[in-house]
């Protein structure tokens, strides 16, 4: 089964109003291209801003939100709160939230959990540290990301899942097309056995890690990469590059 090229655009905790107006020009201004799903990801503040501005073939994601609709969480946002601005994807365990803010496992999955019978789909990142790959864990740390969402019985149609190796993120560093392939064609083998050969089949594994314009087409030729999670990249006007990297 074919499966849309998806490119996702992460601007982490970067920009202003008048660098979101910049990123909304170029994405606006760029060509419509129905084979692939671009969504990006302002920070919070930018959200509605965002999505009243930019054209309706670019969709907009949050960068996290909470396990639960509302309550006394002071600085959370929930699922329930992103489907009210209109917009239709979050992007939940991303390396950042993971190591820099202490999420775990279990959180993550709650999360997700939520994030998707509130209506919202999400972009499920996994991958391993540096020193976890040298150790020869690479495919037991992926695994285990995997595993907490597989152990709650969560639907697939609405997950992507962004293969992201915290020693290519922001680094310059990226996985080669071979490297990135490798875990990609693993991910895929533990959804056919754990999940089923159709959600293996259907379910786009994007890749992430110092994706640039210059190496997303040999990255987008693997049969098991079907698209990016972009970082840096996304915040300039190459980004639309990337979006056509396979066209
Ligand atoms: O979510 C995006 C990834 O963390 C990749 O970031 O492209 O800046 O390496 P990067």
């Amino acid at each position: 089964m074919a499966r849309k090229f998806f490119v996702g655009g992460n601007w982490k905790m970067n920009g202003d109003f008048a660098s979101v107006d910049g990123i909304v020009a170029f994405l606006n201004q760029s060509a419509d291209n129905s084979n692939v799903d671009v969504v990006v990801a302002p920070p919070a503040p930018y959200l509605a801003y965002a999505k009243a501005n930019l054209k309706a073939g670019v969709l907009v994601a949050a960068q996290n939100c909470y396990k639960t609709a509302k309550g006394a969480f002071t600085g959370e946002i929930s699922p329930a709160m992103i489907k009210d601005l209109g917009l239709e994807w979050v992007i939940l365990g991303h390396s950042e939230r993971r190591h820099v803010f202490g999420e775990s496992d279990a959180l993550i999955a709650e999360k997700t959990v939520h994030a998707l019978e509130s209506g919202i789909k999400v972009i499920f990142c996994i991958g391993e540290k540096l020193e976890e790959r040298e150790a020869g864990h690479t495919k037991d740390v992926n695994f285990r990301q995997l595993q907490a969402i597989v152990d709650k019985g969560v639907s697939w149609e609405n997950i992507v899942i962004a293969y992201e190796p915290v020693w290519a993120i922001g680094t310059g560093k990226t996985a080669s097309p071979e490297q990135a392939q490798e875990v990609h064609e693993w991910v895929r083998a533990f959804l056919k056995e754990k999940v089923s050969p159709a959600v293996a089949d259907a379910t786009r594994i994007i890749y992430g890690g110092s994706v640039t314009a210059d190496n997303a087409a040999e990255l987008g030729k693997k049969p098991d990469i079907d698209g990016f999670l972009v970082g840096g990249a996304s915040l300039k006007p190459d980004f639309v590059k990337i979006i056509n990297a396979r066209s």
